[in-house]
C-alpha cells in the first residue's frame, strides 16, 4: 500500500529571506545590498516596487512568530541579512543587526518552532560587489567571517544551518543573465562566481561545525528536470546541457569533488571559460567536497528545454510540451507535481544524500480578500496538496526525505517581479501590514496537525 503519512518527526516548515520580507533597510546600522542597488535602478522591478518596507518583519516579527504558531509550523526557514551583521562586508560586527536574529530565534524556540538558518540569500553587501563580488576570491572569505560571526553567536540554539540558497541563481541569474542583482552579463563572470559560491560553502560549513558541534548543515540548490521540448536530437542534447549547468554542475562538485567533463567542455566551447578552469585552486575541490548532513531542494516547476543552436527546419519535430494555461502560476510556471518526484528520486539514486528536505515550494497567485475579508486562494491549495502527494510518493519510492518548507509564509518581496506576485500563505496589504491567513494556509495547518493529506481535502 502506497505511504499516506509522513515520517513522525518530519519536519514540516515555512520559509522566507531577509530581503524579501525585512523592510527596514536603514534601521541600526545596516549596510546597503546589492538589492537595494539593483531595485533602486528604474525599470529593473517589474512593478516599479521596492522592498523598502516589504513586510516590515523586522519590527513585526514577534507578530509574525505568532501567525506560524497558530498555523502549527514546526519548523521555520530564515535567511540573515549579510549587511546587517557586517554592513561593510567583513571586519566589525553589527551588534545590532546580530541581535535582531538572536531575539526572533528565542522568540521562535520559545513557539516551539525550530529555526533554519540560511546564510545567504542573495543579499551581498554592495561594497563587496564594489571589490568583484563573488568573482572576487576574497569574498569567500567574507562570507566564512559572516558565517563565523552568525554561528558563534546563535550557534547554542540554532541547529540547522544552509549555507547558501540557489546558487545557481546567484551566479547565472545575477552575473551572466542579469535579472537578478548585480545584473552582470558575463557567463565568464557567472562560472568564476558559481566556484567561490561552493568554495565558501565548503569553508563556511566547516566554521559553522566549530563553533556549533550539534548541527546539521546543509546546501539549498534549485533543482528542476529538464526535459526536451520535442523527440528531437538537439532537444535532447540541449536539455543534456542544461541539466549539467543547473544541476551537475553544482552537485558533483559536492558529491564528487569535481566538475562535470561534460559541462566544461560544453562551457568552453560556448566561450564562457576564457582562462579555463583556473579559477580551481589545488585543495578547492577537497574542501568542496566535504560530508554534509542534508541537501536542500527548491523545486516549483520543471525545465523544458529547446534547442536555439541549429534551425529549426533541422530540429524536427518542435512540439513543444504544451502546458494548459489554466495550470500556470503567476509567474508563468508550469504546474508540475509529478517534476518533484522525479526531482527527488533522481538526485537520491544518482548523489546517495544522507538525507533530503524540501526547502522550498510554493506558487505565486493574486488571489485576495473577497467580500466576506477571507482569502480562498484554491489554487495554492491545489498546489500545495499536489506537490505534498509528490513528496510521499518520493518517500514511498525510498527517498529519505525529512521536511517540506513551504514558500512562503507571507506575500513579500519577490526579486525582480516586486510585490505583485504573491507566494503566500498569509495575505499581506502593504500599505496597512495587515495579514489574514489564506486558505491554504488553514488547510496547511490542517496537513500538518494531521501529518498527513486526509481523504475529505482530496480535490
Ligand atoms: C526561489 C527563491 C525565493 C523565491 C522563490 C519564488 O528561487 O529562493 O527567494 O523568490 O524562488
Amino acid at each position: 500500500m502506497a505511504v499516506d503519512a509522513f515520517p513522525s518527526g518530519f519536519a514540516w516548515g515555512v520559509a522566507t529571506s531577509a530581503f524579501q520580507i525585512e523592510g527596514a533597510h536603514d534601521a541600526d546600522g545596516r549596510g546597503r545590498s546589492i538589492w537595494d542597488t539593483y531595485a533602486a535602478q528604474a525599470g529593473l522591478i517589474e512593478d516599479g516596487t521596492n522592498a523598502a518596507l516589504a513586510c516590515d518583519h523586522y519590527r513585526r516579527y514577534l507578530g509574525d512568530i505568532q501567525l506560524m504558531e497558530a498555523l502549527g509550523v514546526g519548523a521555520y526557514r530564515f535567511s540573515i541579512a549579510w549587511p546587517r551583521v557586517l554592513p561593510t562586508g567583513r571586519g566589525r560586527v553589527n551588534a545590532a543587526g546580530l541581535d535582531f536574529y538572536d531575539r526572533l530565534v528565542d522568540g521562535l524556540l520559545a513557539a516551539g518552532i525550530a529555526p533554519w538558518a540560511t546564510l545567504y540569500h542573495w543579499d551581498l553587501p554592495q561594497v563587496l560587489e564594489d571589490e568583484g563580488g563573488w568573482t572576487n576570491r576574497a569574498t569567500v572569505d567574507a562570507f566564512v567571517e559572516l558565517a563565523d560571526a552568525v554561528s558563534a553567536r546563535l550557534g547554542d540554539r540554532v541547529t540547522s544551518w544552509i549555507t547558501h540558497n540557489e546558487p545557481w541563481c546567484v551566479s547565472v541569474l545575477g552575473y551572466a543573465a542579469g535579472e537578478h542583482a548585480p545584473g552582470r552579463r558575463s557567463w565568464s563572470d557567472a562560472l568564476i562566481a558559481s566556484h567561490h559560491l561552493l568554495l565558501s560553502h565548503g569553508r563556511a560549513a566547516a566554521v559553522i561545525r566549530g563553533n556549533a558541534p550539534q548541527s546539521k548543515v546543509g546546501i539549498t540548490l534549485n533543482v528542476s528536470e529538464s526535459e526536451p521540448a520535442s523527440p528531437s536530437e538537439a532537444d535532447r542534447i540541449s536539455a543534456r546541457q542544461f541539466d549539467g549547468e543547473l544541476t551537475r554542475w553544482f552537485l558533483d562538485p559536492i558529491y564528487f569533488g569535481r566538475y562535470p567533463e561534460d559541462v566544461i567542455e560544453y562551457h568552453r566551447r560556448e566561450g564562457r571559460l576564457p582562462n579555463g578552469m583556473s579559477f580551481v585552486r589545488p585543495g578547492d575541490l577537497e574542501e568542496i567536497n566535504k560530508p554534509i548532513d542534508f541537501l536542500g531542494v527548491n523545486y516549483y516547476s520543471r525545465a523544458v528545454v529547446r534547442s536555439a543552436s541549429i534551425p529549426e527546419a533541422e530540429n524536427a519535430p518542435r512540439t513543444v510540451v504544451p502546458p494548459n494555461p489554466a495550470e500556470l502560476t503567476d509567474m508563468g510556471w508550469e504546474v508540475y507535481p509529478d517534476g518533484l518526484t522525479q526531482v527527488l528520486a533522481r538526485v537520491n539514486a544518482d548523489y546517495q544524500p544522507s538525507s533530503l528536505v524540501v526547502t522550498e515550494n510554493g506558487a505565486a497567485y493574486a488571489t485576495g480578500p473577497g467580500p466576506d475579508g477571507s482569502v480562498q486562494d484554491t489554487r495554492r491549495c491545489n498546489y500545495i496538496r499536489s506537490h505534498l502527494r509528490a513528496c510521499l510518493a518520493a518517500i514511498d519510492a525510498g527517498v529519505p526525505l525529512h521536511g517540506y518548507f513551504l514558500w512562503s509564509l507571507l506575500d513579500n518581496f519577490e526579486w525582480a517581479f516586486g510585490l505583485a506576485k504573491r507566494f503566500g500563505i498569509v495575505w499581506v496589504d502593504f500599505e496597512t501590514q495587515e495579514r489574514i491567513i489564506k486558505a491554504s494556509g488553514h488547510m496547511y495547518s490542517r496537513i500538518i496537525r494531521g501529518n498527513k493529506i486526509s481523504e475529505e481535502q482530496a480535490a
